[in-house]
């Protein structure tokens, strides 16, 4: 087996951990592959401007590209270069047909099957990157190997299919590559399997402690990565539900979640309240599993897990109702100012973006709304396109001109720092910020005549 490694898929997942794997072994070439030539040609323009903003990811670029890493439409070329095939498709959630709304969408992860299947020269490791349902693999190793079941095709080519599923977050995707707590690897428990586990764990072990890369069986590494991020978001959708009771009572959230934190068997992170959860992952997760539980008829299980999705969605319309209350019951005619439309700070990614809601919500009650993000906008007007009066403005200062309220949806460490003495002088009054992340200074901007709103407060 050559130490070569191809990755399918040139996107959130698959550029930064390529880029990373390629920077911590020099001595491997490692090549990137996508259908989408445009996404290709920003990989490899000259100017780094990469497709996706990642902090400390231009820098890596910068360092391998051309040296052991490479970006590329070749996939045959690539597949038959490599005997470790990582597969980084999007596997969007499914919205159409059986599993609608829930289950996720596999048509991209299948046609990769199916190439790899194509173009393979040579025995291959397969390693699925993308998140993926449960048995997966197994249904990947059936097309690959043809469904003989002995793990074997006409050809006499054998795939082995690994799952290795990613846990880096956005905004701090290069940190989590570099010190991740733990790797997994899940691998068929076969003789191959033992053998495709270890070159993979090789990888790996050229930067992480090989105590923390952890091996399983392929179905707990899948399913892992689905509970993982479902007990994260269920911790989100904890405390916000925690904060509708401070608001109501009198209490601070950020005073219980910090007491709550000190026990040191939960712990203190993952327990800001917030306007929720956004991210292409923990929805899609959090579904993958109800579609999961109702598949094997575990139905309280199911509903237990849809709760924390349609507590996530009541903490955005919770947003608007109070905005609404606030200003007097009627938002029709006023001007909103969104600052912030990523899903959180250090991110362009809007995917499921909380902000995207609230817009939505806002635009329904005739609310003119305008968008400020550093890093998101280009996104917010694609994200927003069916709707033509949402106004996109660079300067915050500006988009706050004439305002009857900001709405502060995504903490960007600069907004604590604006001027804003200035930006309340420029608004309507009298003058509102609802600050859903609770970043900013509440005591200074009342100081200057704002009324403030905060989530959990
Ligand atoms: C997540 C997982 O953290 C990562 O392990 C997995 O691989 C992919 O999904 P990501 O979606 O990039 O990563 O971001 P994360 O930092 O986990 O935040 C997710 C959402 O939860 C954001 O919208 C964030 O603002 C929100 N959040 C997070 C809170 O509202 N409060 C918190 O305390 C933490
Ligand atoms: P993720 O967050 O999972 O990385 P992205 O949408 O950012 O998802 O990236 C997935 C990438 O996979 C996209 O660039 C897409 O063009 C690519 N892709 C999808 N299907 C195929 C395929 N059959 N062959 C090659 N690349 C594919």
């Amino acid at each position: 087996m050559n130490k070569d490694i191809v990755c399918i898929g040139a996107g959130y997942i698959g550029g930064p951990t390529m880029a990373v794997i390629a920077k911590m072994n020099p001595d491997r070439k490692v090549i990137v592959v996508d259908i989408n030539a445009d996404r290709i040609a920003a990989w490899n323009s000259e100017d780094y401007s990469i497709p996706i903003y990642e902090p400390g990811l231009v820098d890596v670029v910068k360092e391998v590209r051309g040296r052991n890493l490479f970006f590329s439409t070749d996939i045959k070329g690539a597949v038959q270069q490599c005997d470790i095939v990582f597969v980084g498709v999007n596997t969007p959630t499914k919205m159409f047909g059986r599993g609608s709304g829930r289950a996720s969408d596999l048509q991209y992860w299948e046609a990769t099957a199916r190439s790899i299947k194509e173009y393979a020269n040579g025995d291959k490791v397969v390693v699925e990157k993308s998140t993926l349902p449960v048995r997966t693999a197994a249904a990947m190793e059936a097309i690959l190997n043809g469904g003989t079941g002995n793990g074997e095709r006409g050809t006499g080519i054998k795939f082995t299919v690994l799952s290795n599923p990613e846990f880096l977050a956005e905004g701090t995707a290069i940190k989590d590559l570099l010190e991740p707590d733990r790797v997994l690897i899940g691998g068929p428990e076969t003789e191959e399997g033992r053998r495709a586990l270890e070159a993979v764990v090789d990888i790996y072990a050229a930067w992480v402690p090989r105590e923390k890369i952890l091996t399983t069986n392929v179905w707990s590494a899948e399913l892992t990565k689905l509970a993982a991020n479902a007990f994260l978001a269920q911790r989100v959708s904890s405390i916000n539900a925690i904060a509708g009771l401070c608001e109501a009572t009198g209490a601070d959230v950020d005073e219980v979640a910090r007491v709550v934190g000190a026990d040191r068997r939960i712990g203190p992170k993952f327990l800001k309240a917030g306007p929720g959860f956004g991210g292409s992952c923990f929805k899609k997760d959090v579904l993958n599993l109800v579609y999961l539980c109702e598949t094997f008829g575990l139905h309280t299980a199911a509903e237990y897990w849809t709760g924390v999705i349609r507590m996530n969605q009541h903490q955005q319309e919770r947003i608007v109702s109070r905005l609404f209350s606030a200003m007097f019951n009627t938002l029709a005619n006023k001007k909103i100012a969104l600052f912030g439309f990523a899903f959180k700070a250090d991110t362009g990614d809007t995917r499921e973006t909380p902000a995207g809601t609230v817009a939505r919500l806002l635009m329904e009650e005739h609310v003119r709304v305008t968008v400020t993000d550093p890093k998101a906008l280009d996104n917010a007007r694609r994200d927003l396109a069916d709707l033509p009066g949402v106004v996109y403005e660079e300067d915050e200062y500006k988009a706050a001109e004439g305002a009857d309220a900001i709405v502060l949806m995504t903490d960007w460490r600069h907004y604590p720092t604006l001027d804003w003495q200035k930006i309340y002088d420029s608004m309507r009054k009298p003058a509102l910020v609802f600050d859903t992340r609770n970043c900013l200074d509440a005591a200074e901007l009342r100081r200057i005549g704002f009324r403030v709103l905060n989530v959990g407060k």
